[in-house]
């Protein structure tokens, strides 16, 4: 067994989008690389951790030495996540789709040339941060994350309130801060304590910081 700060606690961490199939062939998804959730399962792990890593179809590859659970849609990350509860924490980076197609087709949708297209209906999806906060077993430290474009401190407080969640790591991802799909991040830590901003750093100096705070956390 190796040593660290984090050795014998086990973190499910989320990440990745998800995507909702249209069709067999067609789906709606949302835009993430996955490139902060996999940054700080890694850095959990080089703490000792124990990592499940719930991930949806991400652009980047997953880290070593994690157990992954690869899932697609919204509600086989929830699935995943329920199976790998119990946990001492839980970090929700995912970009997880606020809706799935309730009327989805079992056979690939084909056009009828009548210059009309199908009308989707969609539905909500469970909300696994707020689910995995407010049930039975819950992590003792539950970390969500907000993308915000405006008020960012005020939105994510909310946020953190209304999900039940002990921290909320915010960012500005507001066109031309080149954050979204790029290499740098800059958060805001929401908790009890209040508001903590982060200067502007690499995401994998972001995962590092977070892990130590939650090694702290957890200590
Ligand atoms: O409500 P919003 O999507 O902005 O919240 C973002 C946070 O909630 C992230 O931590 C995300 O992983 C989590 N989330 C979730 N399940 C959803 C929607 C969001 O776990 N269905």
């Amino acid at each position: 067994l190796g040593g660290g700060p984090l050795a014998g606690r086990h973190v499910i961490v989320t990440s990745g989008p998800t995507h909702e199939p249209i069709d067999p062939v067609r789906y709606i998804a949302n835009r993430s690389s996955g490139a902060q959730g996999t940054a700080i399962a890694a850095a959990l792990r080089d703490l000792g951790a124990r990592v499940t890593f719930v991930t949806g179809p991400a652009v980047v590859p997953a880290p070593f030495g994690v157990t992954v659970v690869a899932v697609e849609t919204a509600r086989e990350m929830a699935s995943a996540v329920q199976a790998a509860l119990p946990a001492d924490a839980a970090v929700m980076a995912a970009a997880v789709a606020d809706w799935h197609v309730a009327n989805a087709s079992g056979q690939k949708m084909k056009k009828d040339g009548s210059g009309v297209g199908p009308a989707l209906e969609f539905a909500e999806n469970p909300d696994i941060l707020a689910v995995v906060s407010k049930g039975p077993s819950r992590p003792r430290l539950v970390v969500g994350f907000a993308a915000e474009t405006t008020d960012v401190v005020a939105h994510a407080t909310a946020k953190r309130a209304r999900k039940g969640c002990d921290w909320i790591v915010a960012n500005d991802v507001s066109p031309g801060t080149g954050i979204m799909g790029g290499a740098e991040n800059a958060v805001v830590v929401i908790s009890d304590a209040g508001a903590e901003a982060w200067p502007r750093m690499g995401k994998d100096a972001v995962a590092r910081r977070l892990a130590a705070k939650i090694a702290g956390a957890l200590a």
